[in-house]
């Protein structure tokens, strides 16, 4: 843990330059616009240590697999979205000497996100060796109005001196990725250009062969004449000129930068469209793209802010969290999705994992519009046909799905067998994610038109992986991994059982519901599935009947698996804190044998599932499992905060909040030098509007039963809910509900119905007798 930003409400600060903290405040200060992004790397030359990342959306490489024993059934390779060239560059050069804070003296060091309008600025000064001495301010963005442009204003102070000024803009395209499996470089040079203060630089990815031009545009604003050098090298373009600088006299340098892909263009026009975009954003100028980027970010704000009043880091905190979200993933494409790092890294490759379906999802059905929630899904609709082959290369048929664990184009990357073949109820979160798009928005058209064929082919896997024991006379799932991954190869995970059979009975219903309102689409459906309704309905529902769920009778608990209790029951309070994290202090196979868990695995199906289970049953499994939970995956807290407060015990709801709120701001696991935990972000924003607001949607209804941490004074948040914006204000007299909208809407507020019509708030007073 390691505790450096400064306390703000709408800011990220650091003050102070420590090259240490330079890796995890490069990823703390990442910029995003859900179509490009980058870590906080300095726009001149930086010798120390630094992880170079600019991403831009949807471009990758599948770099060939490496593993010490391949398996059959492993893919062939992992594919990650690429460290793509460097637009921010501009090296300084004062005299002989160049500008790189690893070697001069830096003091006045501040670099602040202002989330509230969505911009980065670094201010210094730097002590160059000579003596002489600067002042630089650098602000740059990404903007989310024109989402494949950016731009910086660099303005540099000579305090000390008078000297010769060397600037050289420069775009790099001969860049690595750190992760690279064998060390290879992913670009190819495709055309290069310079004409004074523009460059132009198209570069191919191999094999996947995307093209994506970075094209950049400088000006410096100064009455001096200067003459433009043009660089070029391979796969790198630039600029250099010089101006006399005076001390006391300040220089300001402005850089737009655009990048294009041919994801959205085809290649012959890449390079006109990005000199058109280029010509457009520098016509605007700095002051004017930053202005809209202020509105458009004040947009986002009035939809998605959690105000936090009493507690200033909880309020920096949970910004922080919604601000990176936001900055990741904008629903305005639908071959897109949420890496678990976002563009904030290169761990986990930019791909998608189960974290969109399972955390992701509700943030953006309550604070975005229906639409961005069905682009994640049409994602997975999409990838359908490789979720079918992915499960026949594992010997599956008939139409059996099995979603990767970690995809970008739908085929399987991960390749750890006990991960890429047994941790099977990604399949389940996927299922998951349509009912719950459907239970939140109402849009039942969702089924026929993409969702049936989803769950079917989810529905069959299952029907396929269980199997009949004799001896049980019951079915059973052998060797799986549950999400906790401190277990693998265990056999009846409970987590998964359930999932599945919940899986195959939703398929079921799904079907009903599709035959008996489209009947036509339902023909045409089952046809092209090859659909056997009476066998494999049949089929399905004798599974749900008999399937085979490990629990204990006598603490009334479910199994997290069957030999679960073969273990050493020993709470994690009981560790010796040396010991933890256990995944960097323990060996593998310690950590396998051992009672911890690393992330909610049957909480994580009481929390999907909460209304199966009565009240009892929740607290108990809690109970049993709590004390026995390391959380050692950021994903872990969000799930036991919500659960906590369903249970009533705000303090711990509280705890666990704590822990996932400020995970990166404070570097809780030692690990965001690798970049942020975007998608337990979204389990951050859960904590809060499921958690201590308690919101449920049950039978088309919006329900809250809130408390207040004791440690604020207020929170209140925005919900978008068919069609109604609600605003829900809780503080220490009590709740007041605001429709925002012209809809009339009545909701359940602990448990009693208030209508709230069209614009109209209701207040709620802690003492009033009906809702006590
Ligand atoms: C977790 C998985 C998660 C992945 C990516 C792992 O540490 O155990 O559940 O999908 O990280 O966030």
């Amino acid at each position: 843990m390691k505790k450096y930003i400064v306390a703000d409400e709408w800011n990220i600060i650091e003050e102070g330059f420590d090259p240490h903290l330079n890796k995890i405040s490069e990823s703390i200060f990442s910029l995003g616009n859900g179509r490009m992004g980058q870590r906080a790397n300095f726009e001149e030359n930086y010798s120390g240590e630094t992880l170079q990342g600019n991403y831009v959306a949807g471009i990758y490489y599948p770099d060939k697999t490496r593993v010490g024993w391949w398996k059959n059934g492993y893919p062939e390779y992992f594919a990650k979205v690429l460290n793509a060239a460097n637009w921010i560059g501009i090296d300084i050069r004062i005299g002989e000497e160049t500008l790189d804070l690893y070697t001069a003296e830096v003091s006045n060091f501040k670099r602040v996100l202002n989330m509230k309008e969505g911009y980065l600025e670094r201010t210094f000064t730097a002590k160059l060796q000579s003596g002489k001495m600067l002042q630089v301010c650098a602000k740059r963005f990404c903007s989310i109005v024109d989402d494949e442009a950016a731009a910086i204003q660099y303005s540099l102070k000579a305090l000390n001196f008078d000297d010769v000024l060397t600037i050289i803009p420069y775009i790099d395209g001969d860049v690595q990725n750190q992760d690279s499996n064998y060390d290879e470089k992913f670009w190819d040079e495709v055309y290069k250009e310079v004409k004074g203060a523009d460059a132009y630089l198209t570069l191919r990815t191999k094999k996947t062969a995307f093209d994506v031009c970075t094209a950049t545009r400088f000006s410096v604003d100064t009455d001096q004449h200067y003459d433009i050098e043009e660089l070029m090298k391979e796969k790198h373009v630039g600029a250099r000129l010089q101006i006399n600088i005076k001390a006391g006299e300040e220089i300001r340098i402005f850089k737009y930068a655009v990048n294009l892909s041919s994801e959205n263009y085809p290649k012959d026009q890449l390079l006109q469209a990005s000199k058109d975009l280029l010509n457009r954003v520098s016509a605007k100028g700095f002051d004017t793209m930053l202005q809209e980027q202020a509105s458009a970010w004040a947009e986002k704000w009035k939809e998605s802010d959690i105000i936090i009043k009493g507690d200033v880091e909880a309020q920096q905190g949970i910004r922080f969290n919604i601000f990176q979200l936001n900055q990741t993933y904008t629903g305005e494409d639908e071959r897109l999705n949420i890496g678990p790092k976002g563009f904030t890294g290169e761990k986990y490759g930019g791909s998608t994992y189960w974290d969109t379906e399972a955390y992701c999802v509700p943030f953006y059905l309550a604070t975005a519009s229906p639409d961005v929630t069905r682009k994640l899904l049409i994602y997975r609709y999409k990838h359908l046909q490789k979720a079918i082959e992915n499960a026949q290369k594992l010997g599956f048929k008939d139409g059996a799905a099995l979603y990767p664990m970690v995809t970008i184009n739908g085929e399987e990357c991960h390749n750890e067998w006990e991960i890429t073949f047994e941790e099977i109820h990604r399949n389940g979160a996927i299922a998951f994610a349509i009912y719950n798009y459907i239970r939140y928005t109402g849009d039942q058209e969702y089924l026929s038109e993409y969702g049936l064929e989803v769950l079917v082919g989810i529905a069959r896997f299952w029907s396929q992986r269980v199997n009949w024991s004799e001896a049980r006379k019951q079915y059973v799932m052998l060797g799986v991994t549950g999400p906790n991954e401190y277990e693998n190869n265990v056999n009846n995970n409970w987590y998964t059982n359930t999932m599945a059979c919940w899986c195959m009975k939703y398929a079921i219903e799904a079907l009903d519901y599709v035959s008996g309102t489209h009947s036509d689409r339902y023909t045409e459906l089952t046809t092209k599935m090859s659909f056997d309704a009476h066998k494999e309905i049949q089929a399905w529902k004798h599974i749900i009947d008999n399937m085979y769920y490990p629990q204990d009778e006598q603490r009334g608990v479910f199994l997290q698996q069957d030999g679960f209790l073969d273990k050493e029951l020993i709470p994690v309070s009981e560790l010796d804190p040396s010991d933890r994290p256990l995944n960097q202090k323990w060996s593998w196979d310690r950590i396998l044998r051992s009672v911890y868990i690393k992330q909610a695995d049957v909480l994580q199906g009481l929390y999907l599932l909460e209304d199966q289970f009565d009240e009892v049953t929740l607290r108990r499994n809690f109970d049993f499992y709590e004390p026995l939970t390391v959380h050692e995956s950021s994903l872990s807290p969000c799930v036991h905060a919500i659960l906590a407060a369903k249970l009533g015990d705000q303090k711990r709801a509280y705890e666990f909040y704590l822990r996932t709120s400020r995970l990166d701001l404070d570097d809780y696991n030692n690990d965001t030098e690798d970049g942020l935990h975007i998608t337990s972000m979204a389990g951050t924003w859960m904590s809060v509007v499921e958690g201590f607001a308690g919101m449920r949607v049950r039978d088309g209804q919006l329900q809250f039963h809130p408390f207040l941490p004791e440690k604020w004074q207020s929170f209140s948040f925005n919900i978008f809910f068919r069609g109604s914006v609600i605003n829900i204000n809780v503080d220490k007299d009590g709740v007041c509900l605001n429709n925002r909208s012209e809809k009339d809407i009545t909701i359940l507020l602990f448990g009693k119905p208030v209508f709230l019509a069209g614009s109209s708030s209701v207040n709620v007073d802690n003492h009033c007798a009906e809702f006590q």
